[in-house]
């Protein structure tokens, strides 16, 4: 049968002249007619076809898209000036290592509030900040949390949320008029266990350096005259740099339009809230503003989202403790245009905001600060 069959195929091709000039006119047709039909498709479906272009070129070249998780080498030519740091103040009593046998560390759940973009400065802050912590003086539960972009972060992302477990992504576009919505889902995420469970809710920027270690032994002698404001389980404790404001918001219940801002009170009294760049909440506070019956307003855009922050202390949980800590949660010198909201780099100095990743290098390895960590930093 199959030899019958290519005989068959084969017998056409000894008629030679008439057979090709037909065969070259069958196939200008031919193109022309699949010239007419692409131009067609392109004409109708321009994004449908360039989306597949982009599919096939991402197959080609897999790299682009691929999550690349080398660890950071920076050196440290790439560290603060000396002149930047201020030591010469005694060593304070709060920031005494607690005794290893000490059977409660201090738990933070700490929400870090990042960009899909920002893949370099995430490797940062696991090498420089969370890792080799003492964990018989603190325990961290945290998560780099962001929204998605659309764009090819997205895929390296969850890559890299696959291999570290410490990727949070939300259900809402990256947007500086989310931002304030962006606090709020973030609060929700320290609000995912019971208060009883852990003592402080924190957000941090990612390019603030902190002092994991130090923090919570300021959060537990800090200025112990007067007192401290008290057990955060039991209390309600705001804890950052504050500022004033006298935002006073409704929240809106239609979702919509998430980037349209919740409408204004006009002549509410005047609050501190905490720069957005490292605050914590108590856990006692978190259940209170997080309970099924308060609603917060929570559509404020970009650069007013921390703002909110304290306005949600002062409408819906009157009473909190404020402390601001203005020592400890600062830009260090020559890191803001205002030099006036700036200080050198100091014992007190356990937030330390608007840094380039060898900054943050730099502080890991500050002699001073060596016993806050488990190890010494790699060489
Ligand atoms: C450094 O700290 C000491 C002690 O707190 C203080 O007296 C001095 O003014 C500080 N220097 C600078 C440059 O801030």
């Amino acid at each position: 049968m199959a030899s019958k069959l290519r005989s068959t195929f084969t017998a056409p091709s000894c008629s030679s002249v008439f057979s090709n000039r037909r065969r070259s006119t069958l196939v200008g047709i031919a193109v022309i007619w699949i010239l007419l039909a692409l131009s067609i498709l392109l004409y109708t479906h321009p994004t449908d076809l360039s989306k597949h272009w982009q599919r096939v070129s991402d197959v080609v070249a897999p790299s682009r898209a691929l999550y690349d998780d080398s660890p950071l080498s920076l050196s440290d030519s790439t560290a603060m000036d000396r002149s930047v740091y201020n030591f010469t103040a005694s060593r304070p009593k709060w920031l005494a290592p607690l005794p290893r046998q000490r059977p409660e560390p201090l738990i933070i759940r700490l929400a870090i509030i990042s960009h899909p973009r920002e893949f370099e400065r995430r490797k940062a802050f696991r090498q420089y900040v969370l890792s080799d912590l003492p964990s018989h003086e603190i325990k961290i539960q945290y998560r780099f949390i962001m929204g998605y972009t659309d764009t090819a972060d997205d895929r390296r992302v969850s890559q890299e949320r696959a291999l570290h477990n410490d990727v949070l992504v939300l259900d809402m576009k990256e947007s500086m008029d989310r931002m304030g919505e962006k606090r709020w889902r973030m609060l929700k995420w320290g609000a995912e266990v019971p208060g009883s469970t852990y003592d402080f809710y924190m957000s941090a920027d990612t390019d603030a350096f902190l002092r994991l270690a130090a923090l919570a032994r300021r959060l537990r002698g800090y200025k112990s005259q007067p007192p401290l404001p008290g057990n955060p389980r039991e209390t309600d404790i705001l804890w950052g740099h504050m500022g004033v404001h006298a935002l006073h918001l409704v929240p809106s219940l239609d979702e919509s339009h998430p980037e349209l801002e919740d409408e204004q009170v006009d002549g509410g009294e005047w609050y501190s809230y905490p720069y957005g760049f490292g605050y914590l909440y108590s856990s006692h506070l978190v259940d209170r503003m997080t309970q099924q019956d308060v609603v917060l307003p929570h559509h404020i855009h970009y650069p007013a989202d921390d703002v909110i922050l304290g306005m949600w202390v002062a409408d819906y949980a009157k009473g909190a403790t404020v402390v601001n800590d203005v020592e400890g949660f600062h830009d260090p010198t020559g890191h803001h245009s205002d030099e006036t909201t700036t200080r050198p780099v100091s014992w007190d100095t356990v937030v330390a905001h608007h840094l380039q990743i060898g900054e943050m290098r730099g502080l890991r390895y500050v002699e001073e600060f060596a016993d806050e960590w488990d190890r010494p930093p790699a060489p």
